[in-house]
This record gives structure tokens, C-alpha cells and sequence, in this order.
């Protein structure tokens, strides 16, 4: 550990106040409605955030996608948690979690996590509400996933495979089968008759007869009834859970720079992982949600294609890839690593309106002896670029201006206050919030529930 962590001490006794209990005491003033929102990427760590701020709200909810994130988490006794679709409060027992109607549901995949839950000895019965306008994802939008992918060739999206474009493809083209559909198995059948008939006639590789559709027709009988306990008019719920001032954390998967309308399209998800999904997701409005925390790696990763304007190819990639074990928790792949960005974060900023930032696995760097923050763009003539670019041509050809900042080279994995964390590693926090104008609130350490500093 490092040699500051005494000086850091030392500033605490003489200031007489304790970093730690001053921020939990801002985890519990957090507003009634609050939200944790990816910054990136993905990946950022936001699952274990939400574990950690569970204890201090009512209900935790998710608001788009599907078992495309991939949570990890680790409870109080180091076991880890794969989490998919349930929201990461599930291991914190007072917990409600809500999938609301901008989630798109696989249910065997659902009754596979809730098992492994219950499992290991977390209980999920009356916990989990799922909502009766959520989409339901068929095991046939995963085949047409990859089909659509092998399709687009070369220029492939990088998808999960999970079946979540498909599925929002079914919800906006209106032949989507809702979750509130398997209350009436009379008119099922012929509901997914006729969204097979359609992949079908869009995907030559695709090829469905009756004694499949006789199959799902039975296997989603027997779903229906063991959802039924789940279902729940959740946009109703919600909106009598804010008017009785319930505390609510919505909990968002993917991130910003994903999002269908924000991010780097078409390399994209198919839901609005920023703060607008959360309104459109849940049947919440806008007024009522309040602080807002985004999660951001110290450097950045993005699995899939698409473009990546910090990106580190060759062993400098490497080496963060396997400091920060920067392989999916969903498919196992790897993700792609770079610098901190700071234009894409800013522009992350602005559209989400972030009250504090979570800057997580700045253990990570801590092998580096210098550290860089891509800190502006500039087109291939020199001219400087203002904003994150739409035109992913533009984006392809920027040259991205970097900052260069030491690294403090010691481990700060058990340091749990601010203070005490090496001048270097301050500094680099520090000129993040500067630069994007955001209080970092939250800092990860390590993977642990216990690893993080309240700044
Ligand atoms: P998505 O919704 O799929 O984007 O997931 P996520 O944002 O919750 O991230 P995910 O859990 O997939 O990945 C984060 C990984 O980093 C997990 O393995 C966490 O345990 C780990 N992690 C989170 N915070 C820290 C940290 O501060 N330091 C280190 N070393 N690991 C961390």
C-alpha cells in the first residue's frame, strides 16, 4: 500500500470528520427516485453500485434490455453473482425488484436465474415483479440474431446473439408478444404463428413448421403459469410506490454510448439506456426522477464493433485487458480497452445530467507509470472537433489529443478513503471532474462490495 495512506490519516484525525460516514450519509439523502446509468461502453461496474446503494432504497428497478447486461456482483461473504436480467438489489433482502415494460423478457433464461438465485440461498418469491407490458423474447429472436449477423458480414454489429434487436424489432414493428399475452393462451398460438411466419419470410436461413410451433405453444404454457406470480401492472406500482415516496433506484444496463439514438450507431443496443429510458421503460415521469449517477471506468472498454477513438491495439490493450480481467460476464468475450475519454463523457454528461459521476476500477491503473485522458478530437485537417460526432466516417478519422499524467505504481486496493489514496491517483480524479464538470461521488477499488471510497 502506499506510503501517503499514513499523511492521509494524519488529515483525517486533524480534520476530525470521517470521510467514510459523510458518504453514506449522501448514499441515504440520494432523491426519492434515483438512477445508476452507464457512461460507456458498458461494462463500467454498475451492478456492483447498485448492490451497494440497494440497503437505502425500496425498490430497485430495470428499465430497458434485456439478459444482455451481464452484472457481476459479490456479496458480503465473497460470493459472486452472475446477473443477467434480475436487477442487481435482488441480494439485499428488503429489496423489490421491478423488470419494467422497456425490458425485453427470455423466460427460460429468467427461471434459470431465479433457480441459481434461490440456489444459493436467495429468495426471490414476491421479490421480482415483472411487468405485464414487457416484451417477451422468444429462443427464435436469438436464432435470427445470429443470422441477421452473419448476414451483415464484415460489418457485423457485434451483438450478444441474446436476441434483443430482434425482439425490439417484434415490439416496434407491432407484432411483439407481451408478457400480459400469456393470460390468454386461446389467442397465443396464433400470435406467434404469425411472428415466426414473419422471420421466416425475412430470413431464408430461418424455417419453422407446426410441431414447433405446438412445442413453444406447450412450453410457454407451462411458463405462463409459474409467471403468473411475477406479473404485475408495474407502471400502476410504480407511480403508487413514488406517491407513497418509496425510495426507488432504477438501474440501467448498457450505457449511453450504446444507446439507440445516442451512441455510436450502428454499432448500438436496441433500448435507450439513457435517462430517457427511464421514463419510457418504467411509466414514470420525467419530474420525478432525481439524482442521477453515472458510472465510469478510469479508462474504457467496449466489446463488439464499432468505433473506439482511445482504443489501445497490441500489448498496451493487453495489458489492461488482463489488470482489469476484461472479459464479458454474458458471452466471455474480449473487450476491447483504451484510454479515458473525456469528449465522449462529457457528451454523456449533457444528455444524462448527472448529479455525481462513480469513477470505478481505478485500482486497475495502478500498474502504469503514466496514464493518458483523451482530453479533445480534432478532424484529419487539424480542425478541432467540438462535440462527440455523429458521422461515424468523422469518427473513424479523428486524431484524439491526449493529456499525460503520471501513475502512482502502488496498490490502492485497500485504501478506503480519499485522503489517503497517493497524490497521483487524486490528481487523475480530480482532472476528470474538472474537465467534464461532474463531481466524482464514487470510487471503485476493487471488485468487492466493500471496495469503494466516498469522496
Ligand atoms: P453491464 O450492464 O453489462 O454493462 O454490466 P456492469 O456495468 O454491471 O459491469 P460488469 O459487472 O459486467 O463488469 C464489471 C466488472 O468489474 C465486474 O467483474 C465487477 O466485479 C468488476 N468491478 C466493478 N468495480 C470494480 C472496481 O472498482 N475494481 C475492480 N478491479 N473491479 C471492479
Amino acid at each position: 500500500v502506499c506510503a501517503s495512506a499514513k499523511t492521509g490519516s494524519a488529515v483525517i484525525q486533524e480534520k476530525g470528520v470521517s470521510e467514510f460516514d459523510s458518504g453514506l450519509s449522501r448514499l441515504e439523502s440520494l432523491s426519492q427516485v434515483s438512477g445508476v446509468l452507464g457512461c460507456q461502453w458498458g461494462d463500467e461496474g454498475k451492478g456492483k453500485l447498485v448492490d451497494i446503494l440497494a440497503k437505502h432504497f425500496d425498490i430497485v428497478a430495470r428499465c430497458q434490455g434485456g439478459a444482455n447486461a451481464g452484472h457481476t456482483i459479490y456479496n458480503s461473504e465473497g460470493k459472486k453473482f452472475a446477473l443477467h436480467l434480475v436487477p442487481s438489489g435482488i441480494l439485499n433482502e428488503d429489496t423489490v425488484c421491478v423488470i419494467g415494460n422497456g425490458v425485453v423478457v427470455h423466460l427460460p433464461g429468467f427461471f434459470k436465474e431465479i433457480e441459481s438465485l434461490e440456489s444459493n440461498g436467495v429468495s426471490c418469491q414476491g421479490r421480482i415483479l415483472v411487468s405485464d407490458r414487457a416484451h417477451l423474447l422468444f429462443d427464435f429472436h436469438q436464432e435470427i440474431d445470429g443470422l441477421r449477423e452473419a448476414e451483415l458480414a464484415k460489418s457485423f454489429i457485434g451483438t450478444t446473439r441474446r436476441g434483443i434487436g430482434p425482439c425490439y424489432s417484434s415490439k416496434v414493428i407491432r407484432n411483439g408478444i407481451r408478457v400480459s399475452d400469456l393470460r390468454h393462451m386461446d389467442t397465443f398460438p396464433q400470435k406467434l404463428d404469425l411472428l415466426l411466419s414473419d422471420a421466416a419470410s425475412r430470413f431464408q436461413g430461418f424455417n419453422y413448421g407446426p410441431d414447433m410451433v405446438r412445442q413453444e405453444v406447450e412450453r410457454y404454457k407451462r411458463f405462463a403459469e409459474k409467471l403468473e406470480p411475477f406479473i404485475t401492472d408495474t407502471v400502476h406500482f410504480m407511480n403508487d410506490a413514488v406517491s407513497q415516496k418509496k425510495k426507488i433506484l432504477v438501474e440501467g444496463g448498457q450505457a449511453t454510448m450504446l444507446d439507440i439514438d445516442f451512441g455510436t450507431y450502428p454499432f448500438v443496443t436496441s433500448s435507450s439506456p439513457s435517462a430517457g429510458g427511464i421514463s419510457t421503460g418504467l411509466g414514470i415521469a420525467p419530474r420525478v426522477v432525481g439524482d442521477l449517477i453515472g458510472v465510469v471506468k478510469a479508462y474504457t472498454t467496449r466489446v463488439g464493433s464499432g468505433p473506439f477513438p482511445t482504443e489501445i491495439l497490441g500489448k498496451g490493450g493487453d495489458l489492461l485487458r488482463f489488470a482489469g480481467q476484461e472479459f464479458g460476464t454474458t458471452t466471455g468475450r474480449p473487450r476491447r480497452c483504451g484510454w479515458l475519454d473525456i469528449v465522449a463523457l462529457k457528451y454523456c454528461c449533457q444528455i444524462n445530467g448527472f448529479s455525481s459521476l462513480n469513477l470505478t476500477k481505478l485500482d486497475v491503473l495502478s500498474d502504469l507509470p503514466e496514464i493518458q485522458l483523451g482530453v479533445s478530437y480534432k478532424q484529419i485537417d487539424g480542425t478541432p472537433i467540438q462535440s462527440f460526432p455523429a458521422d461515424l466516417r468523422v469518427l473513424e478519422q479523428i486524431k484524439v489529443e491526449y493529456e499525460v499524467m503520471p501513475g502512482w505504481l502502488c496498490d490502492i486496493s485497500s485504501i478506503r478513503k480519499y485522503s489517503e489514496l497517493p497524490k497521483a491517483a487524486r490528481q487523475y480524479v480530480e482532472r476528470i471532474e474538472e474537465l467534464v464538470g461532474v463531481p466524482v461521488h464514487y470510487i471503485g477499488i476493487g471488485p468487492g462490495r466493500d471496495a469503494l471510497i466516498y469522496k
